[in-house]
């Protein structure tokens, strides 16, 4: 941590809001690989030759350790292919819930993959950690090689499912699923299925009741290919395949039958006719409802110009992704000709549909598929409409530079008094999080932003009860979600400050519960998130100029040689402090 950040840190700690747990020096965390389990109150964490379990309630007391490191050979194997010291070491890549007491762990091994199972018990009070050393076994096909590729995994009814780089020289990106007995993947070299693709983010998605046609969605970005046969533009992609997807018999042995794939758009139109595209997926939370079948899809994207660097979020609703699985196939005369709808006869049963009830077919698996039905799929990857946005637009737009990148995100879902509202919390590669809400005003079909709170922590992975966790490479920060008492101690400071979490319950700024959640909470409750009208919600109570959001004018007087503080921080963030200073004589 340099000082800045313990500075910063320092601010929070004092608050009281964030519990920080400080890794030993050279155990760099991998804050990509975290798992969430709130059955045992653990938060699981990679690291490199490393594997730390940690308590959800007291994040910075007594972690558990594992140490699974690389052996001498295999560093030296590692050092002979010339790769760097540092590269040669066991970054943990995979980690996922195998069953109810043992975790699956994979990491790059020293560029030679290796997995094992962890035994972590069914119980708070277990208390065991350890790595089962019979179950080690090659990784390969489980975990990339290279400690910097991006991968993403899923685990499923015991099954593996992983956007991964298979081989040592990264060429052979692909989309698996492995049991003990099947490996089946992406066609290999198949540049129309995957194209130089960057792995995201993958999550099983019910499509009805019945559970053979859950489908298993996997979020990329891959390269487009122009006429020459060249690449250049990088689109984003959600592509799918069915659960129960067993391959073809004669043709596609081990091979999806059911991979498709469709773009998401986020763009902004311009002035000039010409839209903006973010195209260029950074983050993908996928924000569960009570329907397990449509939750609410949140990306975070940018710009993949040189010149214009910009940032938006874009929200997908499930409707939209399978119409457009459902909609047209795409086809092309040639890799880069322009793309058309497929207009032509299309097979039965449709091609990328589950062998199941619903499907109507009659097929028990894919592999009774007919064979124009995998020969249609192998040929037709691509859905000729693209995914569009809620409100065909993006909820949150940043396109001032500052050199801030934004990289992470975490969404959850506020109940305030005038509706629902979806928090989101962005992280950014300079250790803050951005805390914002968006308001869509239908009348005039516009977005408006709120940004709440700029939290200096760490990088943001995900979300428990009330708390999110962040990660990085030197420890994990645990923060409160909201600090109503800061906003102030009148009722328009609490007001203005929008944050849905928190209202002005007649004494102080309090946590916001919806009515009935707590029968005896006071029932009086003042909160305008949609419009921050302190006048209106606070009328009767003592209000003055400044929280008016009337500008309050102070003049301070300064001595030459000697020092005058001058405020710089207002309270909520829907306020400034401007200072001036007057030139000339004064009056
Ligand atoms: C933080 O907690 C400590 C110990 O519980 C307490 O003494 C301190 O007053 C708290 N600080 C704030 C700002 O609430
Ligand atoms: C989980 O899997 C491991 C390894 O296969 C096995 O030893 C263990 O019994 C399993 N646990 C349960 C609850 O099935
Ligand atoms: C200098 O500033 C301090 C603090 O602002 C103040 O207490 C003190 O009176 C000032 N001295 C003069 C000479 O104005």
């Amino acid at each position: 941590v340099n000082s800045e950040m313990t500075f910063v840190l320092l601010d929070l700690w004092q608050m009281n809001r964030t519990v920080v747990f400080q890794a030993q020096q050279g155990t760099l965390l991998q804050a990509q690989t975290m798992l969430l389990d709130e059955p045992n109150e653990r938060l699981y964490v990679g690291a490199k030759n490393r594997l730390l379990s940690l308590r959800l309630e007291h994040i910075n007391r007594d972690h558990k350790e594992i140490r699974w490191a690389s052996s001498e050979s295999q560093i030296e194997e590692c050092l002979m292919k010339g790769r760097e010291k540092p590269e040669c070491a066991n970054y943990i890549k995979v980690l996922q819930q195998y069953n109810s007491t043992h975790l699956l762990a994979c990491g790059t091994g020293a560029f030679n993959p290796t997995c094992g199972l962890l035994a972590v018990g069914t119980k708070a009070t277990d208390r065991l950690f350890s790595l089962a050393e019979e179950s080690v076994e090659s990784g390969r096909g489980r975990c990339p090689y290279d400690p910097n590729s991006l991968c993403t995994s899923t685990l499923y009814r015991g099954e593996l499912y992983i956007g991964v780089y298979t081989d040592y020289w990264e060429n052979d990106g692909a989309l698996c699923r492995l049991n003990s007995q099947t490996y089946t993947r992406t066609e290999r070299d198949d540049r129309q299925q995957l194209n130089q693709p960057k792995f995201i983010k993958s999550v099983v998605i019910p499509d009805n009741d019945d559970p053979e046609d859950d489908k298993v969605y996997f979020f990329f970005t891959e390269r487009e290919q122009n006429p020459e046969g060249e690449t250049k533009a990088v689109y984003t992609r959600v592509g799918r395949v069915c659960a129960n997807d067993q391959g073809g018999r004669r043709m596609l042995v081990n091979r999806w039958s059911s991979f498709l794939k469709t773009r998401l758009i986020c763009s902004v139109a311009g002035a000039n006719g010409i839209d903006t595209h973010f195209d260029e997926l950074e983050d993908i939370f996928v924000l569960q409802n009570k329907d397990q079948k449509n939750p609410e899809i949140f990306g975070l994207f940018s710009t993949t110009s040189a010149v214009f660097k910009g940032y938006a979020v874009c929200v997908y609703q499930m409707d939209d992704v399978r119409a457009s699985f459902n909609g047209p196939f795409a086809q092309r005369e040639r890799p880069g000709h322009h793309w058309t709808p497929y207009e032509d006869r299309v097979p039965y049963p449709r091609p990328g549909s589950c062998a199941s009830k619903m499907n109507g077919g009659g097929f028990s698996s894919s592999k009774e598929f007919p064979d124009e039905v995998l020969r249609f799929v192998r040929a037709h990857p691509v859905m000729y409409r693209a995914v569009q946005p809620l409100h065909r637009r993006p909820v949150l737009l940043q396109t001032q530079g500052g050199g801030r990148r934004l990289t992470q995100l975490a969404v959850d879902r506020v109940q305030a008094q005038d509706g629902h509202y979806h928090v989101l919390y962005i992280g950014t590669d300079d250790s803050v999080v951005l805390k914002v809400i968006t308001i869509y005003n239908k009348d005039t079909d516009t977005v408006e932003e709120v940004l709440l709170e700029e939290l200096q922590v760490f990088q943001v992975q995900m979300r428990g009860n009330q708390q999110l966790y962040v990660g990085s490479e030197v420890g994990v920060a645990q923060v409160r979600l909201h600090q109503c008492e800061l906003y102030g101690s009148q009722c328009a400071d609490c007001c203005l400050a929008r944050d849905p979490y928190c209202a002005w319950d007649g004494l102080t700024c309090s946590r916001y519960y919806p009515a009935g959640v707590y029968p005896k909470s006071r029932r009086f409750r003042r909160q305008d998130v949609r419009h921050g009208n302190a006048v209106q919600l606070c009328n009767g109570l003592q209000i003055d100029d400044q929280q008016l959001g009337v500008a309050e004018e102070r003049t301070v007087y300064g001595v030459e040689t000697n020092s005058t503080l001058l405020e710089c921080t207002p309270r909520s963030l829907q306020a400034r402090v401007l200072w001036f200073r007057q030139q000339g004589e004064l009056q």
